[in-house]
């Protein structure tokens, strides 16, 4: 089967999903998994009338996870220790991990990591999924499956948490009219904030390079 034929099948089902959440839970706020997620997220918030605090992607979340065992890999530590997050579309090319953001206990993973380490840690990250999918021979549930309890939880629990997800921009990192992995604040309304960091030059061009990725994927649905 071609990704097109591919990204045809899973945008029939999204919508057909979408439109009866809403026709039997009106209030429902949407947490999209399917592949290409960032485009299958575009593709609710183009074909339903939810406000687009109610559509949220789940990758992030997912490989902010993969993210931080990466880095707790290569620096010994306990993942309890290490922060960071992955921003951008949720693929093996799109990924931002912010490795200048990243810490181990308030104290910036680059004091730890040579360049060439934080490099490779980012580089594990990205192609996550795909490692996994080839170890298993079939795609990964465990780790896609807890990601999504704790959006779930953020938002059953009203907890504000900050989660890397994938919303509609308008003007925020510079990007419009796409949905793309940026970090965001979880409660009851769902995404109730969309948090605009400073990126460094290089995060800001990678930004802009996984969002004219995302955009060339949402080319392929008939909306
Ligand atoms: C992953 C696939 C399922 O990242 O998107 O595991």
């Amino acid at each position: 089967m071609t990704r097109e034929e591919l990204i045809g099948i899973n945008a029939g089902i999204v919508k057909t999903v979408s439109s009866n959440l809403i026709q039997h839970s009106p209030n429902v706020i949407i947490i999209v998994v399917s592949n290409p997620m960032d485009t299958m997220t575009y593709l609710v918030h183009k074909t339903t009338d939810l406000p687009k605090n109610r559509i949220i992607g789940m990758g992030g979340a997912l490989d902010s996870a993969r993210f931080k065992y990466r880095l707790a890999e290569a620096m010994d530590a306990p993942i309890s220790d290490v922060d960071g997050m992955v921003i951008g579309g949720h693929s093996d090319t799109g990924m931002v991990p912010l490795t200048s953001h990243a810490t181990r206990n308030s104290i910036k993973v680059s004091e730890f990591l040579s360049d060439d380490r934080l490099q490779q840690v980012a580089e594990d990250t990205k192609v996550g999924g795909a490692t996994l999918t080839k170890l298993l021979g079939t795609s990964a549930w465990y780790a896609p499956g807890a990601a999504v309890s704790a959006l779930v939880q953020a938002i059953a629990c009203d907890q504000k948490k900050m989660f890397p997800c994938s919303t509609f921009l308008e003007g925020e990192y510079g990007l419009n009219d796409i949905c793309i992995g940026v970090p965001v604040i979880l409660g009851k309304n769902g995404i109730e904030q969309i948090v605009d960091i400073p990126l460094s030059d290089a995060e800001k061009a990678k930004m802009k390079e996984s969002a004219e990725g995302v955009s060339k994927t949402n080319g392929l649905l008939e909306l």
